[in-house]
């Protein structure tokens, strides 16, 4: 390995092509692989070159469809994009089980988002308090200034929360300015009016402290979607099998360690669906991992138990910052054939689908896990392909 390999400056400056022709000497790529290196698929260069930074190629990924899901009495067909066979099967297969009972039911969702604002350097936080909470109604009014647009569709800044924590470096006041961003994941509208209103602030000397991050968070707990489905004994596998389920969901409840995977299983679906539909994977995978430790024990996002027909009825709560507007959703054509797919009206109406995504992808492992085990379900589908 040559010595200072990635220090290229003015990286950036280049065009794609250029940054091509300078990696595949760097690395030494061969023939075959720069002619994959060239290959923009449905892109050109320079909306590539637009979309991200230092841009030297296009990566595709396989787009499939999971089937048999049924949500709040509509069908849909679910766009994933995903590296990992079994997801796509699992899902489906989750959702056929659900699908007799009469599929998913999701609750409505609001899209709220908070925006933090971090006051340091205290010496009085009762009075920052008061004089921050006289000027509740004036800060949101400024807040919704930033963004017009959104305010017209009924969105927009809708109420301001004062919190007091304890940290190493003494007591802070932390403002949640509750925001409403109706289709879009939010941190652009979110991210504005926390940077306009500590600005206002500042500038009216309203407080005595200092202002130090203004920033979305991403623990999206005013955006949690519900959503719950029976599950039919006999497509499980009987009594047996569920009494095995319960055993391997309490174990989730009681151990971190298996918490952790069995979240991962229900986040395989629901980023597959975000991937797809150019949602922000990360902000997602984020808000439920933060959402499911929020009691102090790290636990699994779904809970389960048998109803009097011997049928398991399970349910999961996940924050769900999924957008239908924004970022790269209306621009890649990609996003935009899932979302035809999906026929989704709103990020409401994905936020729910998502939600039962991700129980469908829970059971199905955890179906597999008591019963066969992952790994021979795994080689069926191996020796299928
Ligand atoms: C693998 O990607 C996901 C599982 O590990 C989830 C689980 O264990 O519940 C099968």
């Amino acid at each position: 390995m040559k010595k200072d390999l990635s220090k290229i400056s003015g990286f950036f400056k280049l065009s794609v092509s250029e940054r091509q022709a300078l990696i595949s000497k760097l690395v030494n790529l061969n023939k075959e692989e720069k002619q994959i290196l060239e290959n923009f698929g449905y892109f050109s260069s320079d909306q590539l070159d637009l979309i991200s930074e230092n841009v030297i190629g296009s990566f595709c990924l396989p787009f499939a469809i999971a089937t048999n899901f049924k949500v709040n009495v509509k069908d849909y067909l679910i766009p994933m994009v995903t590296e990992e066979s079994s997801i796509v099967a699992g899902a489906s297969n989750g959702a056929k089980i659900a699908r007799i009972c009469g599929g998913f039911h999701s609750e409505p969702i609001k899209s709220i988002m908070i925006g933090q604002i971090q006051l340091t350097n205290i010496t009085n936080p009762d009075v920052v308090k008061k004089n921050l909470l006289e000027n509740k109604e004036y800060l949101i009014k400024i807040a919704n200034l930033c963004d017009k647009t959104l305010v017209a569709m009924g969105g927009g800044a809708q109420d301001l929360e004062i919190r007091e924590i304890s940290t190493e470096r003494g007591q802070m006041i932390i403002i949640h300015l509750l925001v409403n961003v109706i289709d879009a994941m939010g941190a652009n509208a979110v991210n504005t009016m926390v940077e306009k209103i500590a600005h206002v602030i500042l500038e009216k000397k309203m407080v005595k402290a200092q202002i130090n991050l203004k920033i979305i968070s991403n623990l999206a707990v005013h955006r949690v979607a519900k959503c719950s489905a029976i599950f039919d004994r006999d497509l499980l596998g009987g009594t047996e099998v569920i009494e095995r389920i319960l055993d391997a969901h309490v174990f989730a409840k009681a151990d971190p360690f298996r918490a952790a995977t069995a979240n991962k299983g229900i986040m395989n679906g629901i980023d597959a669906l975000a991937l797809a539909t150019g949602n922000d994977t990360r902000a997602i995978e984020a808000g439920a991992h933060a959402y499911a430790s929020l009691t102090g024990n790290y636990g699994p996002l779904t809970d389960y138990y048998i109803d009097n027909d011997e049928n398991l009825v399970g349910s999961i709560e996940i924050p769900m910052p999924m957008a239908t507007f924004g970022g790269i959703i209306n621009k890649h054509p990609m996003t935009k054939i899932a979302l035809k797919i999906l026929d989704v009206r709103s990020a409401e109406e994905l936020s729910q689908i998502a939600a039962a995504v991700g129980l469908a992808q829970n059971i199905a492992a955890l179906r597999a896990l008591a019963d066969e085990g992952i790994q021979s379900g795994h080689m069926k589908l191996h020796i299928r392909k």
